[in-house]
């Protein structure tokens, strides 16, 4: 490794680039979000809407990384495979988990929720808003399985286009999206000596609880 262990246990930075009052938070989670994502997307963070999301099945837990694609009925909306892992292991536990980090901001938000498919209608609209090649990328690509080599999906992608020439490509019946409902927010602030604002929604019926948790 390059890098001394002492070297590794020296690396951290005090955050001290703001704060976070359980009376500064908007009563409702998703719009404490929804002021939290723009000023990422202010700040210019990397890839804003790209969140860690985390499903199970059984004991089998894996994370990976999505993109954010929209709100709606509160809940935060993506898009995948449905034969893919994650479809699998969201179809056997609609319990997921996700994360958000923007570091620039010394930020992260934590969701637990439940994961609904989204309709057709919502999936067709937002498959027919993509380029051309992520199209043909998602009807080319069976997400998880085994390939030979690289060639063998280039193939694959260079018949698509061929057999779609000059036509508009269907949405893949297994490709869309999901929604997730939360029902726990977190939002983190880093702050000095590790003594971070960290405020969290619980959900209690229609209504959401706010309190301050310990860093
Ligand atoms: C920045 C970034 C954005 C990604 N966005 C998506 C996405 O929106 N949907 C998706 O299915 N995979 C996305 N991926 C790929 C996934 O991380 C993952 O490799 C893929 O979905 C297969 O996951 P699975 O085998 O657990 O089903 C993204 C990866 C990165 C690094």
């Amino acid at each position: 490794m390059g890098m001394s262990q002492e070297d590794l246990q020296n690396l951290r930075i005090s955050y001290k680039l703001g704060e976070l009052r359980r009376s500064d938070t908007a009563p409702r989670p998703i719009e404490q979000f929804d002021v939290w994502f723009h000023e990422a997307v202010k700040a210019e963070c990397d890839e804003p809407n790209a969140f860690v999301l985390s499903t199970s099945l059984g004991d089998e837990i894996s994370s990976r990384v999505v993109l954010f694609k929209g709100i709606q009925e509160e809940g935060l909306i993506f898009y995948s495979n449905y034969d893919s892992p994650k479809a699998k292991q969201m179809q056997s536990s609609a319990k997921v988990a996700a994360n958000f980090l923007w570091l620039p901001l010394q930020r992260q938000v934590r969701i637990q929720g439940i994961i609904e498919k989204a309709s057709a209608q919502l999936s067709d609209e937002y498959f027919k808003s993509r380029p051309r090649g992520s199209q043909i990328g998602a009807i080319a690509s069976p997400q998880g399985s085994v390939v030979k080599n690289r060639e063998e999906l280039e193939e694959k992608f260079k018949s698509c286009e061929l057999k779609y020439q000059g036509l508009e490509i269907p949405r893949p019946s297994n490709w869309g999206g999901f929604i997730i409902k939360p029902t726990l927010w977190e939002f983190w602030q880093g702050r000095e000596n590790r003594m971070h604002d960290r405020i969290c929604y619980r959900k209690v019926g229609s209504d959401w609880i706010k309190e301050r948790l310990a860093p």
